[in-house]
């Protein structure tokens, strides 16, 4: 994983070094593409790269774009010396390393993230997929990238909300593994919205310390199993929360609520220091996001769709919860800790 402004523009370099591969195919969506597509390409020999985009958004995470883009990777001749470059958000991200996990039984994938989401979670930890009407990322595979490309440079153009959203993985990230992370991102949470945005030299921590808490996790995960669990805080309320907003809520701000929510549902149930849900909301506060569920949304309604969700179980929930900011409560329960609804009800009822 590098992390370097300007990368971008040396994108050839990194990939020739890190995949051998005699092509690339670049796969990216049409805002990414108008946006940074000649800049990435500025490195490469033309004959060298076929570009393939496909519309925005995550409507477009499916099967039907897997078989298109293979599909136009056979038609252009692509054998096992290609690799897959995917320059976009997670959507990208996740649709482009499936193709390259697939394509001839796998070859090789270069993460480029454009978003501040990407870069700090979903380029990271090699799980690629595609969603189906039955739910989101139901299939997939684990593709490790042969590089990690991160210019911090490219975010500049990224809309406000979306930044936003992204920061609330890199809170979620100092709850869980590092408190003094934690305090530096709630630093700089406060300039997202200013008219220059956070300073570079911030973005470039912030976008740093997320990477190497996530990339431990899920090499920790390898060997003592489970402990990517932790990666769930916020997730099991915020997933249900942006399922019930019919995705109308960016997943970063039903993160955020999540995180609100359980860091109290974890107080309540007295596995989390006193304090500890008042810090994360105060942070996520601050950092202009969500910090309850939208209004009309029922507590009820709510509680079935984590029911339905495939981490729960009858009667009871399961959570990822912190003992306290930068530590997860659950060591010895695989970092899960059980709850009954009725403690999930009297949090979401508040
Ligand atoms: N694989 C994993 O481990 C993992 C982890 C977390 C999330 N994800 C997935 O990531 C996806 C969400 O990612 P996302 O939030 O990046 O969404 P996204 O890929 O849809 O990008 C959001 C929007 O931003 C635009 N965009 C991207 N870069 C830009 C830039 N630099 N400037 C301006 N606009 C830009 C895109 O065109 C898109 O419209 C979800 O599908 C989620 O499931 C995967
Ligand atoms: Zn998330």
């Amino acid at each position: 994983v590098s992390i370097v402004p300007g990368s971008l523009a040396t994108l050839a370099t990194i990939a020739r070094e890190a995949t051998r591969a005699h092509r690339y195919a670049l796969i990216t969506d049409d805002t990414v593409r108008g946006l940074l597509a000649a800049k990435a390409l500025a490195s490469f020999a033309p004959d060298d790269v076929t570009v393939l985009s496909v519309a925005p958004g995550e409507e477009h995470k499916t099967r039907e774009t897997w078989a298109r883009l293979t599909d136009a990777l056979l038609a252009a001749g692509h054998g096992r010396d290609s690799a897959i470059i995917a320059l976009g958000g997670g959507v990208i991200g996740d649709v482009a390393g499936f193709v390259a996990a697939t394509y001839m039984r796998g070859v090789p994938v270069v993460q480029v993230p454009t978003t501040l989401l990407a870069m700090i979670d979903a380029s990271i930890g090699g799980k690629t997929g595609v969603d189906t009407p039955m739910g989101k990322n139901l299939v997939g595979a684990f593709h490790r990238p042969a590089a990690v490309v991160i210019d911090p440079d490219v975010l500049a153009s990224l809309p406000v909300p979306l930044l936003r959203a992204g920061f609330a993985e890199a809170i979620k990230h100092g709850v869980i593994a590092d408190a003094r992370y934690f305090d530096m991102v709630a630093g700089h949470v406060s300039r997202i919205a200013a008219p220059d945005g956070p300073p570079p030299a911030a973005l470039h921590a912030v976008i740093l310390g997320s990477v190497r808490i996530k990339a431990a996790v899920v090499r920790e995960d390898e060997r003592e199993g489970n402990l990517r669990h932790i990666l769930n805080f916020g997730h099991t309320i915020g997933h249900a929360v942006e399922a019930r907003s019919g995705f109308r809520l960016l997943h970063g701000e039903a993160v955020a609520i999540g995180m609100v929510l359980e860091a109290r549902l974890a107080e309540r149930i007295g596995v989390a220091a006193t304090g500890t849900a008042a810090e994360v909301h105060r942070v996520v506060s601050a950092a202009g996001l969500p910090t309850a569920v939208p209004a009309g949304m029922e507590a009820d309604a709510i509680i079935d769709t984590m029911h339905a969700d495939k981490k729960s179980r009858r009667g009871e929930l399961q959570f990822a919860l912190p003992a306290e900011i930068g530590r997860m409560a659950g060591a010895r329960t695989q970092w899960t800790v059980s709850v009954a609804a009725e403690e999930v009800r009297a949090i979401l009822s508040r």
